[in-house]
This record gives structure tokens, C-alpha cells and sequence, in this order.
């Protein structure tokens, strides 16, 4: 393994991912993979799973995170899956970092919301369901 992989948690922002060795579609399909790359997690992008930077236009706040921080390490190929119309599915050794402050990832693999409504942000809390997320 290169360099260490980790999440970063921006702020009324995206997912800042660092170094992942595999991301793929819902469909199982590789997409490129970058050192440095935006995840959407305001669910509003139009090149999703990317960030376009649409956070910003429909003001998406991250407020409400409750900030869980299981210290636990996975291990494996550190993979990110994106569902379709759901989350994104993390795992391997990753670090998920919010607010600065360094967290390690929780049960392997485990969820991080792309739809902007999880109420436990920045993890998947099913509401994607609720407000019919589409990644159309
Ligand atoms: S993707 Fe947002 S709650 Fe599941």
C-alpha cells in the first residue's frame, strides 16, 4: 500500500478522499481514481458521484453531525462503492476525518451519506429513501 488513505469531511462541503485504490459505480464499474478527489455528499451535483461545487448554490449545511468516532482500524483494499439512489459504501483503512479531528472509520465497511439529509451526518442514516434520492 502507497500512502495513507483517509476521508476528510469538509464543512457544508464534500468528502475530500485521499489516496482510495478502487472506487466504483453502482453498475460495479471502476471509475478513475485521482490522488486527491471531491465527493458529493449535498446530493444536489450534476456530475455525481463528484462535486461540482452545488453545495454552495443550494447552501447545504453539515451542521447537524453528531460526530460518531468508533476507534476501530479496517483493513483491506481501501475501496469506496457508490449505491445507486443510496450512499457511499467505505471500507479498507481509512481514515475519516471531521473537523479536524482525526477519527478512525467505524464497522467495515460502513455507510457515508451522498443524498445531504442524513441526520447523523456525515453517515448514512437512510433518509435517501425518504426524500427518493436519485442519482438522475
Ligand atoms: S445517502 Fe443520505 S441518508 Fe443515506
Amino acid at each position: 500500500m502507497g500512502n495513507k488513505c483517509c476521508i476528510n469531511v469538509f464543512d457544508d462541503g464534500p468528502l475530500g478522499i485521499e489516496d482510495l485504490e478502487s472506487l466504483t459505480d453502482a453498475n460495479g464499474e471502476e471509475l478513475e481514481i485521482k490522488s486527491r478527489m471531491a465527493l458529493c455528499r449535498c446530493g444536489a451535483s450534476e456530475n455525481k458521484p463528484f462535486c461540482d461545487g452545488a453545495h454552495k448554490k443550494i447552501g447545504f449545511s453539515s451542521k447537524i453531525e453528531k460526530q460518531e468516532t468508533d476507534q476501530k482500524i479496517n483493513e483491506g483494499k481501501r475501496a469506496i462503492k457508490v449505491y445507486l439512489n443510496g450512499p457511499y459504501e467505505v471500507s479498507g483503512d481509512i481514515e475519516l476525518n471531521i473537523n479536524d479531528e482525526m477519527s478512525l472509520s467505524g464497522d467495515d465497511p460502513y455507510y457515508l451519506c451522498r443524498c445531504g439529509a442524513s441526520e447523523n451526518k456525515p453517515f448514512c442514516d437512510g433518509s435517501h429513501k425518504k426524500i427518493d434520492f436519485s442519482d438522475e
